[in-house]
């Protein structure tokens, strides 16, 4: 787990503001849900044979005997917001987004950490394809707002309830025969859930997954037009994907679209995409509710802010301070501190420096905020009821009475 400095602080709150605008343009409404849940709110969302749920987990058990966990990711706590609120009652697709810690117990790596932030969204109610694309774009948008280039999106679909029932035999038939290619944990894999050795990264697996049976080869009727639906609405926005049969995603829930985002050069690795999602039209059910179709992904927001760093984008991080109070002795100090709540109320943004007594020290400092006026305050002024109003460009300087002090300020002030 890791701090967040005020340096990189910036970053995160730029991918935030980012993601909100454009999740409030696509109508998106905001939520949150606790950072605790039932355990069994994953074990069965997220799925019994996921990494997730077998090593990645924080548990604990509650001094009333509650087995809870700290959130690994949004998608189950979001659907039972939504059937624990009645949402399907709402006019469909009811469209969420939300932002957050999540906790995973990882192995740590650049771009894994065991606690990390996403941005996620959910389209839950609709079934059109339209949605998968739009999601998709969606991501795509906020990366690019943010600045990001050479993106690249890799998509596959996985079949539905139909048609991978009969792939994954087909597919764990393969495996068998190849059995002793394969490293341990696929070994185990075979039995439990055949398709996430396509998304094998050891050495050893690759050989075995170069020729395996491809999803999209066994597809149904449906699930094919609902998949070249998708990739056509992606050629007609013009956003650049490429077709990845190995890409299954490591949680239980998906159907059909499935996709990822990577900067291109670093595609394939897991620890390398800043988002992803898919389609998950039986999660709903598996969680108490009417079958109801859902889409949905999530941005991993230090990935995010990591690869804008390695963009050397860079972010403001002084403030934008247009006026500098100084001030000189007691007195003067007094009547500054008053006339900083003034300029405050008033939205001037003002920079000082009261823990200063040398007014040289102090000029440096306004010098470095590069501010357009700075106030003088000492103890004549304040006996007088003055401030000193300096234009730090042209070297005039000015004395105005304290009481119109914010009018005076605000009239000199270049927008
Ligand atoms: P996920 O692929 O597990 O999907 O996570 C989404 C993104 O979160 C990843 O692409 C990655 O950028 C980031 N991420 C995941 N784990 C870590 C980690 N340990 N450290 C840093 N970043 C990480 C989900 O979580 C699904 N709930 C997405 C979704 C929403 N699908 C449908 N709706």
């Amino acid at each position: 787990m890791h701090d967040i400095l005020p340096i990189d602080y910036k970053y995160y709150e730029k991918v935030l503001e980012t993601g909100k605008e454009v999740a409030e343009f696509y109508n998106f409404q905001r939520i949150e849900t606790p950072i605790l849940e039932m355990s069994e709110l994953f074990e069965k969302g997220t799925g019994e044979t996921t990494d997730i749920v077998q090593k990645q987990m924080y548990s604990l058990k509650t001094r009333g005997g509650d087995a809870l966990t700290l959130r690994p990711e949004g998608t189950p706590p979001a659907v039972r917001l939504y059937l624990e609120h009645g949402m399907f009652n709402y006019p469909q697709p009811v469209k969420l987004w939300y932002y957050g810690p999540f906790f995973r117990y990882e192995k740590p790596q650049a771009g894994r950490y065991r606690q990390f932030w996403q941005m996620g969204l959910e389209v839950i109610g609709e079934k059109n394809s339209i949605i998968d694309a739009q999601t998709i774009q969606i991501y795509y948008n906020i990366l690019k707002e943010l600045k990001l280039n050479n993106l690249i999106v890799e998509v596959n679909c996985i079949g539905d309830q139909l048609c991978r029932p009969h792939y994954r035999k087909t597919l764990a038939s393969y495996l068998r025969s190849k059995d002793s290619n394969l490293c341990a944990d696929c070994k185990r894999r075979i039995k439990e859930n055949p398709l996430r050795i396509l998304d094998c990264k050891d050495e050893k697996c690759q050989a075995v997954k170069a020729h395996a049976p491809q999803m999209i080869d066994h597809l149904c009727e449906e699930c094919k037009h609902h998949f070249k639906e998708v990739l056509e609405y992606l050629d007609e926005i013009g956003l650049p994907y490429r077709l990845n049969p190995y890409l299954v995603r490591g949680l239980d829930y998906y159907t059909r679209t499935v996709f990822e985002i990577f900067q291109e050069g670093k595609e394939g690795q897991a620890q390398t995409a800043l988002g992803g999602g898919g389609r998950y039209d039986y999660l709903i059910k598996l969680l108490g509710g009417k079958e109801t179709p859902a889409m949905g992904g999530s941005l991993g927001v230090d990935r995010v802010v990591q690869a804008m760093k390695e963009a050397q984008i860079t972010m403001d991080n002084e403030k934008k301070v247009k006026v500098f109070l100084a001030q000189l002795g007691y007195l003067g100090k007094k009547k500054s501190l008053k006339l900083f709540e003034d300029l405050r109320r008033a939205n001037i943004q003002v920079g000082e420096s009261f823990d200063r007594d040398s007014l040289k020290s102090q000029l440096k400092i306004a010098d470095k905020y590069g501010a357009q006026l700075t106030l003088f305050l000492g103890q004549k002024e304040a006996l007088e009821g003055t401030v000193l109003i300096r234009n730090m460009e042209t070297g005039r300087q000015e004395t105005v009475k304290l009481e119109n002090a914010v009018v005076e300020i605000k009239k000199r002030l270049k927008k």
